[in-house]
């Protein structure tokens, strides 16, 4: 057991805070919004991630987890401080590294002498030497600092903790390494050893090329739209050889969410910094920034013109299980619709019943209420609750069915017979009506 602190209570530093006292640690959360921090002493999360809720209330009960906004309460007595603080995109597409540098201000000089500081935080390639030198400065004794980026995604992050492919540990003195590595003795992962540089360099690399399957795929279920092919077996077919593999060959909408749109632009301002082109790379991003266009081009086709017509959006966040509206391909869905002039519903399982009103559209509090009376319907997001809501459905509460389905939630046999019109992603148009 080790005592530890984490800097960021946002959805990295909860996940590993609560996770890591999960393991037997004691943790402290330090974050410096006041309201966080008053909400998660009262016990409540102030995000929506399955499985983390119960392992925060175990873990306070045991006494293992608490959370401050005093930064030397935090890591005075800490032996591993972990950094997971947000690095938001600035306007021309760097990462902006104030938070880090504020965390680091803030800690440096309550810092035991022999701790360890653990970069989570996703930093560019290149990050820790001026982190270091930081730390060094505001400490007034040498820090040694480690590596460790994350690979949680939203919606699976606990499962992805205990569960994670690798663990990479970059760090360029082997002691703090292994502490780092001995912190995460009860999971049954591979760890890789790297220089920070090259740990840092596998995170973005993982996303970006994670991103480019996506991009890929999307780009492949336009060529099967005009050959009238199927892109879900297109994608069965090409995952079922190991060196493809199948994950992450969902055609769609497009990729939104707080990692891959920020994580492929750092690197092709890192790029640009270094001088080096990376057509692959701004590919990638391209096809993504235009696959919503892409998508509602499909809506236009089929309407002419949609001004006036009530379209019902279903499913609002980035992705299913998570409540994070960041980047998410629905918003710009949404734009292009009421661009067109269309009067714009919203349904989604989660955000609906916050009481938030998001992007100035009113929320429907049902799947049935959002379509009730629409001219078309528009999924955005997979959740569980819209696969589930049969096709054979929508006619009943729509004025006219008509559904453009961004996620491939329904299998396309599924319309056959239905008095509908069914339009999906790289798949054969249905037209019922
Ligand atoms: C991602 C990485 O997966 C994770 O390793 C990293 O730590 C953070 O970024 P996350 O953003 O939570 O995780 O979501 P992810 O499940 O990767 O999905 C990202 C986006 O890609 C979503 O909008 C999703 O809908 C889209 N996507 C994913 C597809 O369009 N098709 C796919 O096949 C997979």
């Amino acid at each position: 057991m080790n005592k530890l602190a984490v800097i960021g209570a946002g959805y990295v530093g909860l996940v590993t805070g609560i996770c890591l006292a999960s393991c037997g640690h004691d943790v402290t959360c330090m974050d410096i919004d006041e309201c966080k921090i008053d909400q998660l002493k009262a016990g409540r999360l102030p995000l929506f991630e399955p499985g983390l809720q119960e392992l925060h209330d175990t873990n306070t009960a045991k006494g293992r987890l608490s959370f401050t906004t005093n930064p030397e309460q935090a890591v005075q007595h800490a032996e591993g401080v972990f950094i997971a603080v947000g690095t938001p995109p600035r306007k021309d597409g760097g990462a902006d590294l104030s938070y880090i540098h504020n965390a680091i201000q803030s800690i440096a000089p309550f810092l035991q002498k022999d701790s360890v500081i653990i970069m989570k935080s996703t930093v560019p390639v290149g990050t820790h030497a001026d982190v270091k030198k930081l730390l060094d400065r505001t400490a007034g004794h040498p820090v040694r600092l480690v590596s460790n980026p994350e690979f949680l995604r939203e919606g699976s992050a606990v499962n992805d903790f205990f569960y994670s492919d690798r663990i990479v540990i970059g760090s360029n003195d082997p002691s703090p390494a292994s502490f780092v590595e001995q912190l995460y003795h009860s999971i049954p992962s591979p760890v890789i050893h790297t220089d920070p540089q090259t740990a840092e360099m596998i995170k973005y690399s993982s996303n970006a090329f994670l991103a480019a399957k996506i991009s890929f795929i999307n780009e492949m279920a336009a060529l099967c739209e005009a050959e009238g092919a199927d892109i879900s077996m297109v994608a069965a077919g090409m995952g079922m050889d190991k060196r493809i593999g199948e994950h992450f060959l969902k055609a769609g909408i497009g990729y939104g969410g707080s990692c891959f749109p920020k994580d492929t632009t750092a690197l092709l301002y890192s790029a640009a910094q270094q001088n080096i082109t990376v057509p692959l790379l701004s590919s990638i991003h391209e096809v993504n920034r235009r696959q919503p266009r892409v998508f509602i081009k499909k809506v236009l086709d089929r309407f002419g013109s949609i001004e006036g017509k009530k379209a019902a959006v279903l499913g609002l966040t980035f992705k299913p299980n998570t409540d994070d509206l960041r980047r998410s391909p629905s918003r710009e869905i949404i734009n292009l619709l009421v661009e067109e002039g269309a009067m714009v519903t919203g349904y989604d399982p989660v955000v609906s019943v916050s009481g938030k009103r998001v992007w100035q559209i009113p929320l429907a509090q049902t799947m049935e209420e959002a379509l009730t009376g629409a001219d078309l319907a528009v999924i955005c997001t997979e959740w569980k609750e819209i696969i589930d809501f049969p096709l054979h459905c929508y006619p009943l509460y729509m004025k006219e069915a008509n559904i453009f389905d961004g996620r491939n939630c329904y299998p396309v046999s599924q319309a056959r017979g239905l008095p509908l019109f069914y339009s999906s992603v790289g798949r054969p148009v249905y037209k019922g009506i």
